[in-house]
């Protein structure tokens, strides 16, 4: 078994950050996302992964390497536009060769592992297994029509959903599946579609197993999802400190702080992340929020956000909540006259006052 992951696309939903990163590296829990996809693929015992990635640019493979760190093997397949799912599947048939795969789309991020769902492909003998997740926004995802305990259809992003149901980005085909892309047309929106290939293999009678994932499945498409994410990871982890924390500060809950970070008369009440080489002073850092690394946070108050590399937050009055700081960002208090509102930011940013 191998596993295909996707890296590619514009990530126009996730603009500013988009502009300067691939959203597949944009860190939760100062993790870049796409490890998350590569590890749970890894836990499930594959040692060989196909990244599919923009062609025109090395961004990718320069920070993910060739998955020796992981004890894997990594192949990197450039896709010349973002010309649809299917279109990276279809691309990726001489990697896969007469292999079955697992299709994973690494801006998915699912707790609980793969592993089960691999197990059941493999003793129900079906063609292509999809996972399902019950969500309050099926008409953003592919939406599966579900009859007697069988998918009957599958619609992508309907109007009208049939169901409940988002089939999450987590799937596992045999070869039909390239008959599947082979032969399929462009949507309306130009794309080759997943769920157009799912559909031919329904229309044409392949076996098609499903299930449910019962932990938690998020799409990252959007910055709440990104931060939903990060909470949602956080919750997770085991707490350690490696920096200095003064005797002045308290540190509450689950809280990671890195090496070489300073913490000076603060309060950090977690699940909280912090970053190696960042100093947070006078300041109070709430539940579900992650700093990277080589931040400087004074006199300030951050909660439920993602602060990325090297920023800097002083002395802002007001609780910092439900924000997205890309890297190298500053915030801080207007000193020279006449104190005003005074802003220097990229295109496509979105700024909240009081
Ligand atoms: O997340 C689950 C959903 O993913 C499914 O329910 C939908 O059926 C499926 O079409 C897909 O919808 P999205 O709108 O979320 O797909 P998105 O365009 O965001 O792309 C998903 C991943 O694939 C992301 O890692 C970017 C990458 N990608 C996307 C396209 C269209 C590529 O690498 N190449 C592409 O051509």
């Amino acid at each position: 078994m191998k596993a295909l992951i996707t890296s590619g696309g514009k990530g126009t939903r996730l603009r500013p950050l988009t502009h300067t990163q691939n959203k597949h590296l944009i860190p939760i829990a100062n993790k870049p996302i796409l490890h998350y996809a590569i590890e749970t693929v890894a836990e499930a015992g594959i040692k060989e992964i196909g990244i599919v990635t923009n062609s025109d640019c090395s961004e990718v493979p320069d920070a993910i390497g060739d998955g020796s760190r992981w004890g894997l093997r990594i192949t990197y397949i450039p896709q010349e536009a973002p010309l649809g799912l299917a279109h990276v599947v279809k691309i990726s048939e001489d990697f896969i060769g007469a292999d079955k795969f697992v299709f994973y789309l690494g801006d998915n991020m699912v707790v609980g592992g793969i592993k089960r769902f691999v197990q059941e492909f493999e003793r129900d003998h079906v063609n292509c297994y999809l996972t399902l997740s019950r969500v309050k926004d099926p008409e953003r995802f592919g939406v599966p029509e579900i009859k007697n305990d069988r998918i009957v259809s599958i619609e992508e992003k309907p109007k009208l959903p049939k169901s409940k149901f988002a089939v999450a980005g987590i799937y596992i085909y045999d070869q039909n599946i390239f008959k599947a892309v082979n032969n399929i047309k462009p949507s309306q929106r130009g794309e080759l579609e997943i769920s157009d290939a799912h559909q031919y293999l329904i229309d044409h009678s392949y076996q098609i197993g499903y299930s449910e994932i019962t932990g938690w499945w998020k799409d990252t498409g959007k910055p709440i999802d990104l931060l939903e994410a990060n909470r949602l990871v956080l919750e997770h982890l085991s707490p350690h400190v490696l920096g200095s924390v003064d005797s002045n500060s308290y540190i509450t809950g689950n809280v990671i702080i890195g090496k070489d970070a300073k913490i000076v008369n603060s309060h950090i009440r977690g699940p909280v992340i912090i970053g190696s080489e960042t100093i947070i002073e006078n300041s109070y850092i709430g539940p579900f929020t992650s700093i990277h690394n080589s931040c400087r946070i004074k006199n300030s108050e951050i909660e439920f956000s993602i602060i990325l590399n090297n920023c800097e937050i002083l002395d802002i009055n007001g609780r910092i909540e439900s924000s997205l700081l890309g890297t190298d960002v500053q915030l801080v208090k207007a000193n020279a006259k006449p104190v005003t509102h005074r802003f220097i930011i990229g295109d496509q940013s979105r700024v909240e006052l009081v």
